[in-house]
């Protein structure tokens, strides 16, 4: 059926896949994953799964303080992932897939040992001084504000050489760049301007809204007792204030403008998301700016979201009513900071929030893994590895982490026999795998497949619009997609019992979380306990 609509950017209709580098794929044995592991694994995300880009998370020279969020070059591999040549080829092989590839890219901090740091931190003179945000002490020593750090603790280090404080919004060795200084700006243009010459499509931009700060450095308020929910759970102290004056100053606008120009330099629709977590609806569409800022925020909001129906059309209605007409929506169900939604939601939901994902209107982002069904893994204390985990208890990202099992032999195709895995693998790795779910027509990896072929082959779920149908029985959410006369009824029922809707005359299942479903009777349908259905309401002619 051919389109109403005019041809869309690529990132309006591509399904994006998310890859944290150390754990997809290990070539050396050395139980870390690298760059050519990605790209051996390319034909797995394109043909076999069927996603059409992939965003991965840092693998630039870093000291791995934070796993790479702590930048020591922004224009090199680190050797742990491979060399520039290894990244050429993942692009250079990906493209010929037709595959989009987004990077991370880091603008709010770098790390301790980036050689502007290290310079910036050598004197009160340094030319690179005012590259990083330096404070005198208050005048009995304490820290010059009251800015906690979302890692736990003050957001301030002392630093005894100079004397002077500096302002880490999460580690101590991640150090904020100074975004108000305009050799900051243009050196971190440069930084875009070297991955996009070697053919980047579009980037995902870490903690997007922190590079813009109070120019004077305000006290943040203590936060409102309830002020609609805090912006993250940290438990460490950082959600009793209100952050104000730490991030998301409104000099941001003009900070993602330039970025935006950048980009707009080049051909080829490079594309931006930023990583902004803000809840506030009107907050939160401002960052789709005039469409001359970044391309998107991301929208973490069913990450945060109860599974069941009123809670999720809240959040899809929010994002409806909140989004401007030249913006385009966004969902995520899980990261790399997250626990995994089959964690979350549980294992037999999990098939549904993959129908949930993959037929709302808008760009999904898959985390890898979570087309396996994983769930976050136990992680003894003597493998621990999150640095956030370790300064605050409860927080660590480890669960979540945990290397991708391809298949059941020692190793689990991951890395070799003999090698020990960075962090451990899932206790059910041994089933739950590539090699095992590929061949059982009923797992969560070939519903995933199925539905990400479904997407493709329908214009109404990649890029018709979307309304919620009213009249469905209690514990199911009913909407529907349309463009133009192609139309997807999605129905998913979120409680254990059976529930009997009414359907169009002669309408035709497309996919069931239940694979053995033979079909459909005409006029109701009876869904099944956590079943997710879409079905094609028009007769087959
Ligand atoms: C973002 C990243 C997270 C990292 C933090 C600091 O939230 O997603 O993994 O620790 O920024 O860079």
């Amino acid at each position: 059926m051919t389109s109403p609509h005019p041809a869309l950017e690529w990132w309006k209709t591509a399904v994006v896949y998310q890859i944290y580098p150390r754990s997809f794929r290990d070539t050396t044995g050395n139980g870390t994953g690298d760059l050519n592991g990605i790209t051996e694994r390319l034909g797995y995300l394109s043909d076999t799964l069927g996603v059409d880009a992939i965003w991965i998370s840092p693998f630039y020279t870093s000291p791995m303080a934070d796993f790479g969020y702590d930048v020591a070059d922004y224009t090199d591999v680190d050797p742990i992932f491979g060399t520039l040549d290894d990244f050429d080829l993942l692009l250079t092989e990906a493209h010929d897939r037709g595959f989009k590839v987004i990077v991370d890219w880091v603008p709010n901090h770098s790390s301790d040992q980036h050689p502007w740091f290290v310079e910036s931190r050598s004197s009160l003179s340094d030319p690179k001084r005012n590259w990083y945000v330096w404070q005198d002490p208050k005048p009995d020593g304490s820290p010059p504000n009251n800015w906690q750090s979302l890692f736990g603790g003050p957001a301030w280090e002392y630093d005894n050489t100079t004397g002077q404080y500096y302002l880490h919004s999460f580690l101590p060795q991640q150090p904020d760049l100074n975004w108000r200084n305009p050799e900051v700006v243009a050196a971190m243009h440069d930084t875009l301007r070297f991955w996009l010459d070697r053919g980047v499509d579009g980037f995902r931009i870490d903690v997007a809204h922190f590079i813009m700060k109070d120019p004077d450095l305000a006290d943040n308020p203590p936060a409102a007792p309830s002020n609609g929910g805090a912006e993250l759970t940290t438990m460490s102290g950082y959600d009793d204030w209100d952050h104000l004056h730490d991030k998301g100053h409104p000099d941001v606008h003009e900070a993602f403008r330039g970025i935006r120009r950048v980009l707009d330099e080049y051909d080829g629709d490079r594309f931006s998301v930023g990583e902004i977590h803000v809840f506030d609806w009107d907050r939160w569409s401002d960052y789709y700016g005039n469409g001359d800022e970044l391309h998107m925020p991301f929208n973490f909001s069913l990450v945060q979201s109860d599974w069941n129906p009123a809670a999720i059309r809240g959040r899809v209605e929010g994002l409806e009513a909140a989004i401007p007409p030249h913006g385009w929506p966004n969902y995520v169900l899980g990261n790399h900071d997250e626990q995994r939604l089959a964690t979350r939601y549980g294992s037999r939901n999990a098939r549904a929030a993959a129908v949930l994902l993959l037929t709302l209107r808008g760009q999904p982002t898959i985390y890898y893994g979570d087309e396996l069904g994983l769930r976050d893994t136990d992680v003894p204390c003597e493998q621990a590895q999150d640095p956030w985990g370790s300064r605050v208890p409860g927080m660590s990202r480890d669960g979540c982490r945990t290397p991708m099992p391809w298949s059941s032999v020692a190793g689990h195709g991951f890395t070799g026999p003999a090698a020990e895995p960075w962090l451990p693998f899932g206790d059910d790795a041994d089933r739950r795998n590539v090699g095992t779910q590929i061949d059982d027509p009923s797992s969560i990896l070939n519903l995933y497949r199925r539905l990400l072929r479904l997407r493709k082959e329908r214009p109404s779920l990649h890029r018709g619009g979307i309304a919620f149908i009213d009249n469905v029985p209690d514990g199911v959410l009913g909407f529907i997609r349309a463009d133009g006369t192609e139309h997807t009824i999605v129905l998913i029922n979120f409680t254990d019992e059976v529930k009997r809707t009414s359907i169009p005359d002669g309408a035709t299942l497309l996919i069931s979380t239940d694979q053995k479903r033979a079909g459909i009777r005409s006029r109701v349908i009876d869904i099944d306990p956590t079943e997710a259905l879409a079905i094609d309401p028009e007769p087959s002619a």
